[in-house]
């Protein structure tokens, strides 16, 4: 019996054992799910939507925090003033981004690795930075790109751009610049893409996918930032910094079109101006900011601020004090506030008295962590470290730039073509540019290196490695001292052929680099003039960031490069040009005026109301060398232009096109440029807008025909001064050269 009542007592144990096992283990799991699920909040889950993650976190963040989220300061050394740190060991690891002026990945992952280790929600910080015309690979500036006419080889070099300072630890750029230019006096026209609104548009897409990709969350991708929003580049008198004027048609019509065409694009911010616009300040005017930005575009990345752009409001005379600058700029809609720190300063009080509402603040957080989220930076937040020197330059890139920096050249005169040359026993080399390894990089060089540059000497002595090349500098840049002339006119006279190098310093463009006059400094210009009497041919090579007044110029000399600014491989390519391996595509993207006095002269100006009227008495009206212009060493002829039909109904489509025949010995691009005009319309148009252009290879003797396929309300289409597109029926004129069709759209 007593062995019985065991045997059951056992069983019965064994039982509430088994029981009790698997209860503990199911406590477990229970325990490690939960507790996996309880550690990792919404916003930190990766495969959570991105709306879902950033609603969380708002959830989570105090006042202080969010606030944090809305300035930028300065990590790395520069040469401005507003340097804040240089090491990162003051930055309070809260802040919403830093605009990271080293090229070390180790140091910015060790402020990254506080942000997100070491504060409590381990938001991370957003890198900025100015990667203009590449990062470590200088390629041309901007305004030379725009001469390629070639959107994709642009686009391919900001993917190249965004691999180097992505690997740097920089997640984006100020970039692209996309406001139209039409006054060189003012430096920045050289970060643009010249005076028309459609070529400023179609790079400023080129520009903002080269830099996005397709998934900005790889770490080979940037993000973009349309600037300066908006009207910046109609400064008055070509100055800096000064009051623009632009009716509300001219915003619509020429500068706005950009911006609208990078946020189509995807571009996920935008910077606001420093000019007062119409009286009103760019970084507090809530029409551009606000009625069009957000509400007509539905724009739902951010708005950064200029530098300094919000306590220039005190400057600009809107703002009493920098409180109110702060308020100011961010009820218009500026998100972030860029160095003046303004925002950390004064939020907290403007919120805690009800002018500022906790709302508002997390809208703009929102439009924050939304760019941080999409690039991934919650869950992939340090960049690798295996080039802890921080500085590469990709050797696979060398071709994209090359390419780009030989079809961003334009030959502007060839007389009895000179060029290519034929075999020079002997060539003078001389002036400032030959041997120069720095202002060839122009203005926003970003962490180019000297070093890295292939100067005009070095690219000719490799090009013409059986002629003799002699060197002489001439002369500085600017200043009066001629003593260097001598050895330079006897450089010339040994020689067969001069190749005289000018230009400007890289200082004399970009920011803050207005110039009263387009010509080229006197002791340049008179060095041209003194080897001119030694009687020798003269090909004239020029590096600038600007159009130029090559009025006195232009006749002493028998050809004339425009090189611009073109980055490191500038040397090799104009060799190339001046060999004959590469044929010059180059076309202008901005007019060079006769003088600086035809400014404002662009070529797509509203008709005057007397047209033979309108002009200076003094001078030629035509420009010395207008948009579109450039030489090659083959020769087109255009065909006729013909259209599907003369007359269309709105909605329907036409094609119109034109042959091309290389009518030369070599192969060469073309670019054809496609011009629409609207001779009357409820609101006067420019005499012609450039609406499509098209670059193809064309071989010696081959027709190759190019098309426009025309979309009329796109085309034809105009916008009114309230940003109202509209299609009026009518006649219309496209054109190619000198050729034109008349298109007449019924209702
Ligand atoms: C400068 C420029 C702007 C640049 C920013 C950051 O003042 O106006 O283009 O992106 O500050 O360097």
């Amino acid at each position: 019996m007593e062995n019985k009542v065991n045997h059951l007592l056992f069983r019965f144990g064994n039982r509430i054992f088994k029981s009790y096992v698997l209860v503990i283990l199911l406590l477990a799991i229970v325990q490690v799910v939960f507790a996996g699920s309880e550690k990792k909040p919404i916003y930190k889950n990766a495969e959570a939507p991105i709306e879902k993650r950033i609603d969380d976190l708002l959830k989570r963040m105090t006042i202080e925090e969010k606030v944090f989220q809305l300035n930028q300061i300065v990590l790395g050394e520069n040469d401005n003033i507003n340097n804040v740190d240089a090491d990162g060991k003051i930055i309070d690891p809260k802040i919403g981004s830093l605009l990271y002026v080293g090229t070390d990945p180790v140091l910015r992952n060790a402020m990254q690795r506080k942000a997100v280790e070491e504060t409590r929600l381990g938001i991370p910080i957003l890198f900025g930075y100015d990667v203009i015309h590449g990062f470590n690979t200088i390629y041309p500036i901007s305004l030379a790109q725009a001469c390629s006419w070639n959107p994709d080889l642009v686009q391919q070099a900001c993917s190249v751009a965004a691999k180097e300072a992505r690997s740097s630890g920089v997640d984006w750029t100020f970039s692209p610049m996309v406001d139209v230019a039409r006054d060189g006096r003012w430096g920045r026209v050289s970060e643009g893409y010249g005076e028309d609104t459609y070529t400023n548009s179609v790079f400023a897409v080129a520009s903002v996918k080269g830099y996005q990709g397709d998934d900005l969350s790889n770490q080979n991708n940037i993000a973009s930032c349309l600037k300066h929003y908006v009207g910046y580049s109609a400064s008055e008198g070509g100055k800096d910094y000064v009051s623009t004027d632009i009716s509300r048609q001219s915003l619509w019509d020429t500068y706005l079109p950009p911006f609208e065409a990078g946020i189509n694009a995807g571009a996920v911010t935008v910077m606001s101006a420093f000019n007062t616009l119409n009286g009103i300040p760019a970084s507090c005017n809530q029409y551009t900011l606000t009625d069009i930005l957000i509400d007509k575009w539905k724009f739902d990345g951010f708005v950064v601020s200029d530098w300094n752009a919000v306590v220039q409001l005190i400057a600009q005379g809107v703002a009493a004090d920098e409180k109110e600058a702060t308020r100011m700029a961010f009820q218009a809609g500026v998100d972030l506030d860029m160095a003046d720190e303004l925002y950390q300063k004064y939020l907290p009080e403007l919120i805690e008295s009800g002018v500022v509402s906790e709302k508002q603040i997390d809208k703009s957080v929102r439009r924050i962590l939304r760019v941080k989220f999409k690039l991934g930076l919650f869950d992939n937040p340090y960049v690798s470290e295996k080039n802890g020197e921080g500085r590469i330059v990709l050797p696979e890139v060398t071709s994209v730039i090359e390419k780009l920096t030989e079809e961003s050249m334009v030959l502007l005169k060839n007389e009895n073509h000179i060029l290519p040359l034929k075999e020079p026993s002997t060539i003078a080399l001389i002036g400032p540019m030959a041997k120069d390894d720095v202002n060839m990089m122009g203005s926003w060089a970003a962490h180019g290196n000297g070093n890295d540059v292939v100067n005009i000497y070095e690219g000719l002595t490799k090009e013409f490695s059986d002629s003799r090349i002699l060197y002489a500098k001439g002369c500085n840049f600017d200043r009066n001292n001629t003593s260097k002339y001598a050895a330079a006119i006897e450089t010339a006279k040994q020689a067969d052929i001069v190749v005289l190098c000018l230009g400007e310093k890289w200082r004399w463009s970009g920011e803050n680099g207005s110039r009263s006059t387009l010509s080229l400094p006197e002791i340049q210009e008179n060095l041209l003039a003194e080897i001119k009497k030694v009687g020798k041919p003269i090909v004239l090579l020029l590096s600038n960031g600007r159009p130029l007044d090559l009025s006195r110029m232009e006749s002493e000399c028998d050809a004339i490069v425009e090189m611009w600014q073109p980055g490191i491989l500038g040397g090799r390519a104009v060799a190339g040009i001046l060999s004959g391996r590469v044929n010059p595509s180059g076309k202008l993207a901005i007019t060079f005026p006769y003088s600086t006095g035809q400014i404002p002269i662009y070529y797509n100006k509203r008709p005057s109301s007397r047209p033979n009227q309108g002009k200076y008495q003094d001078i030629q009206d035509a420009p010395l060398y207008e948009f579109g212009y450039g030489l090659s060493y083959t020769t087109f002829e255009y065909g006729t232009l013909k259209t599907s039909n003369s007359k269309v109904k709105k909605g329907e489509e036409i094609i119109i096109e034109v042959p091309v025949t290389n009518t030369g010995n070599r192969e060469s691009a073309e670019t054809v440029h496609w011009f629409i005009s609207d001779p009357v319309c409820s609101i006067a148009r420019p005499q012609k807008e450039l609406k499509y252009f098209e670059k193809q290879i064309i071989k010696a003797g081959e027709t190759k025909v190019f098309r426009f396929k025309v979309d009329l309300e796109k085309d034809f289409g105009f916008v009114d001064a309230e940003g109202n597109k509209f299609l009026e029926s009518g006649e219309y004129y496209v054109m190619v050269n000198s050729q034109r069709v008349k298109i007449e759209v019924l209702d």
